[in-house]
């Protein structure tokens, strides 16, 4: 059914500071696209279907601009360590059991299902350098019914021998028969996925730019999120100015080729400049970057000079797939760097989260995470019945309250792309 009216208590972002609630609302859905948000119900639509939600809250479906699937299965374990190490400790150990199929399978069947019960309907996913495990992971989500890009990852030094490539030739050669084999999905779309400067080479980072142009391809990556991390990069590639101009060199950097950066927590001038210019997209990660002392990214300067910011929960590095729990922390990690760091950008607002959440990432697929005429059609119905409290709170508050304390228990109904996933 891709025709219908849903009634409740309307919340959906307009800018970052605009937050429109609509209490006892409508909200319309045509041919899977969002056909506007009402107060009284326009004429035209009385013969649509209406699912009656009462007195529960709908909220567009959240999105998530960085996860990697295949660190699900070590969430929550190995945090007493900064990037590097973690990465050569824990991360890499893991997805080189993604060669293995049988294990890639059990591993990304219960990523994604557990993403499927999650308020999530958008993601932007690595899978690991092993094209068989990535296209499984592909053809799940795609059968769960979630919107996606996923990314085969490319490394050709500074990993393993488990987890590297044998050269950039047969990692672009590899790239290209994933990429190829990737087209027949409706719901997930492949996106070129260089893991970080570190792992790959001039020459990996070179073949790639002839790939993104060839199929006009997305690109996701790794900037500037951790100290150590950009000295190395200094090193390795001598003649850039900045960590970004490392992607920029080879035009895999925003303008005509989409691109989102995950973290931006260090990110100099000149560097967030031209993230402004080329319409980069950062995932800021706010529990990752806490749990790998990283350090908290300014994202309200981010978004008060208008760049493009969505929230990414950055598995393994973030211990939760929640992006309730990601919009609480980007609150809470702003006052503290506005506290410890910098009394000149003030902590992120409840309604600067929220847009984060939806608006800002989902800009990142087209019109995606709003019920703004013409937007996608994704939502979310939350139920907070379960939250008790003794004193009457309007819809605002309640909101803001589920951003805290919500998890996938207050999810009574999920629908991406005007299509029903679940409902309890
Ligand atoms: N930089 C390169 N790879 C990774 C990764 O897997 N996680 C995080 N947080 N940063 C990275
Ligand atoms: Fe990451």
């Amino acid at each position: 059914m891709k025709n219908y009216v849903m009634k409740g208590n309307i919340c959906y972002s307009k800018t970052r500071q605009e937050l429109c609630i609509i209490e006892n609302g409508y909200v319309v859905c045509e041919d899977g696209f969002c056909a506007g948000a009402y107060q009284e119900l326009p004429e035209g639509y009385e013969a649509f279907p209406c699912y009656h939600y009462e007195d529960q809250i709908i909220i567009p479906g959240l999105v998530d601009l960085h996860v990697h699937a295949p660190q699900y299965p070590f969430r929550g374990l190995g945090m007493d360590l900064e990037l590097i190490d973690w990465l050569n400790t824990h991360t890499f150990a893991e997805e080189a059991k993604y060669a293995d199929t049988e294990y890639a399978g059990k591993a990304y069947d219960i990523f994604v299902e557990d993403l499927f019960k999650s308020a999530t309907a958008r993601a932007c996913i690595f899978g690991t350098i092993h094209t068989d495990a990535t296209l499984l992971l592909m053809e799940k989500l795609e059968a769960a019914g979630l919107k996606a890009y996923v990314g085969k990852v490319n490394m050709d030094r500074n990993s393993p021998e488990n987890l590297c490539e044998e050269s950039a030739e047969k990692s672009v050669k590899d790239t290209e028969k994933w990429l190829l084999k990737s087209q027949g999905f409706q719901n997930v779309k492949p996106i070129l996925t260089p893991r970080f400067t570190p792992s790959c080479t001039d020459e990996l980072l070179e073949k790639l730019s002839g790939l993104q142009k060839k199929y006009d391809l997305p690109v996701q990556s790794h900037l500037s999120e951790n100290l150590g991390e950009i000295q190395w990069v200094k090193e390795l590639c001598p003649g850039t100015g900045f960590y970004g101009e490392s992607y920029h060199r080879y035009g895999l950097f925003g303008n005509s080729c989409p691109t989102v950066m995950a973290h931006c927590v260090h990110s100099g001038e000149e560097e967030t400049e031209m993230m402004r210019k080329q319409n980069v997209f950062i995932a800021h990660c706010p529990e990752s970057n806490a749990n790998l002392s990283s350090g908290v990214a300014p994202v309200k300067t981010y978004l008060e000079k208008g760049m493009k910011v969505g929230l990414g929960t950055d598995i393994a590095a973030g211990s939760s797939l929640s992006l309730f729990k990601a919009m609480a922390m980007a609150v809470q990690c702003s006052k503290l760097r506005w506290r410890l760091q910098d009394q000149s950008a003030a902590p992120l607002t409840m309604e600067e989260v929220f847009y984060l959440a939806t608006k800002g990432g989902g800009e990142f697929f087209g019109k995606a995470g709003s019920f703004e005429t013409g937007y996608e059609f994704d939502a979310v119905v939350l139920d907070d019945s379960s939250i008790r409290h003794p004193q009457k709170l309007n819809v605002k508050e309640r909101l803001e309250r589920l951003i805290y304390l919500a998890d996938d228990r207050n999810i009574a109904a999920k629908f991406v792309n005007g299509k029903e996933l679940f409902k309890k």
